[in-house]
């Protein structure tokens, strides 16, 4: 992973740009050149100042956008050094230059690459914290890599590989099952699904158990949705173009998952995977089918285009039975969430008010933001169904949001808590930002992973 990050005492001799903070560049000895060239020390701008080694000054901001916003001006240098200062946490400032760095150029001819090879943080501080920042970054990092891969490369079948890889590389346990597996499963809903297109289905269970005794189980269940098409209910060119990061609650499940024995998590987790693309094929799923899932609920699909709570249906009646000590799913479920409260947000709701409460802190915490949504705007005589127990849609378009999160919640048994994390805004972003890059985001990861190293999360809801 680049940049190499390393704490030094002083300023290396060698290094091609410095930078340091700048609260009031009126102060500063060019302060000309700076006013010329418009810097006014805004939060996270910057601007270099020539020479060598380049200096590069930032407007003060908190360590998060500070870290991403050095990152981003000294991308083409192969060397910086940056004076940290005295109240900026190195560990977050780090994690973000990383992420800023990130590159998905596989498919680029002439790989736009970033250059920065070395990233030395002067400081007196300890450099523990960034042990953490490149275990986290590189999480986040896969997360990325599984989102941003085409859905006509990253079939259910090579996301269950490269999960598998993963899960190998970073110590944890593993087991993938296949379609006949799934079938004598009764996997009624990710069967529905995957109906309509020649690949396969796949659903994949991670594991990660601490090595102490005492300690609480976390069940994740991601949505894997490798490419939606919106199958029979088939979406319009612009709505289905970027539907490759459909799988990316899945995604941040397993990045979150790979960084578990590495940071010696206290919690044991397990994760669901439920994979399959939601194609039109000539046995694709027809409107009005029923569906039995897991645990024997009927579902009439009203709408091929919500398949999403079909396949998560599955997999939270799966990871219930596990027993654990609560569940967690995190999916691009509606495109109502964003276009509510916009693209970085995530949608939260649950059944349990502590439970809730813990995700919410675990995100606060980890710079991701999200919004608890009520459920008791809806009502479950919404989900009825003439033919079988629930629909998968209702005929109109009130409250669409919560009601897939009620959907969901027929699939956990009452007293299990369990919380759901809609992504479908911020999971993936057309432009550069801070410490996003365009395309897959790897939105979760950071909660995820919070919430199961803090100690409060870490013991029995
Ligand atoms: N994967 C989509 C939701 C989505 C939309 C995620 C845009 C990210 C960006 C999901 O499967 C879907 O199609 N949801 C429908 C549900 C509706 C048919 C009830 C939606 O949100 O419109
Ligand atoms: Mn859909
Ligand atoms: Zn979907």
């Amino acid at each position: 992973m680049r940049p190499e990050l390393r704490v030094v005492g002083e300023v290396p001799s060698d290094v091609d740009a410095i930078g340091s903070v700048v609260a009031s560049p009126q102060a500063h000895p060019e302060a000309g050149y700076l006013a010329a060239v418009g810097f006014s020390g805004k939060a996270g701008e910057s601007a270099t100042l020539p020479g060598s080694p380049m200096r590069v000054v930032v407007g003060d901001c908190d360590p998060r956008r500070l870290g991403a916003a050095f990152a981003r001006a000294v991308k083409r240098h192969r060397s910086a050094a940056f004076l940290v200062p005295e109240d900026c946490a190195v560990g977050p400032f780090a994690e973000a230059a990383l992420l800023a760095s990130y590159r998905f150029s596989k498919y680029k001819s002439a790989a736009e690459e970033s250059a920065l090879e070395r990233l030395d943080l002067v400081t007196s501080q300890a450099s523990a914290a960034l042990d953490r920042a490149r275990v986290v970054a590189r999480a986040v990092g896969l997360a990325r890599d599984l989102v941003n891969e085409p859905g006509g490369v990253l079939t259910p079948q090579v996301f269950a590989e490269r999960a598998a890889e993963i899960a190998a590389t970073t110590g944890l346990e593993y087991e993938v099952w296949d379609e006949s597996r799934i079938a004598a499963e009764r996997l009624g809903g990710l069967l529905g699904v995957a109906r309509g297109s020649t690949q396969a289905p796949r659903l994949v269970r991670l594991a990660y158990r601490p090595d102490m005794a005492d300690h609480a189980t976390i069940a994740l269940v991601g949505k894997g949705i490798t490419f939606d098409s919106g199958g029979l209910s088939i979406k319009a060119t612009n709505f289905m173009v970027d539907m490759k990061y459909d799988m990316a609650g899945a995604a941040a499940v397993v990045g979150a998952m790979s960084a578990l024995r590495d940071l010696t998590c206290p919690t044991a987790a397990v994760a669901w995977l439920p994979l399959t693309d939601n194609m039109s094929g000539g046995d694709a799923t027809r409107l009005g089918d029923v569906l039995r899932t897991r645990n024997g609920v009927t579902i009439e699909v009203r709408n091929a285009d919500a398949e999403g709570r079909l396949i998560l249906a599955d997999a939270l009646a799966l990871a219930a039975e596990s027993q654990p000590d609560a569940i967690v799913d995190i999916a691009t479920l509606t495109d109502a969430v964003p276009m509510v409260i916009g693209r970085r947000y995530a949608g939260l709701a649950g059944n349990d008010e502590a439970w809730i409460a813990r995700i919410a802190a675990a995100a606060r915490r980890a710079g991701e933001l999200v919004w608890p949504m009520p459920l008791d705007g809806v009502e479950r005589k919404m989900l009825d169904s003439k033919v079988a127990d629930v629909v998968n849609a209702t005929g109109n378009r009130y409250g669409q949001s919560a009601v897939a999160a009620l959907f969901l919640k027929e699939f956990v048994p009452d007293g299990l808590p369990w919380a759901h994390l809609d992504i479908a805004g911020p999971a993936f972003a057309d432009e550069d930002d801070g410490e996003l890059t365009a395309g897959g985001t790897g939105y979760g990861v950071r909660t995820m992973i919070e919430l199961l190293m803090s100690p409060d999360g870490a013991r029995t809801p």
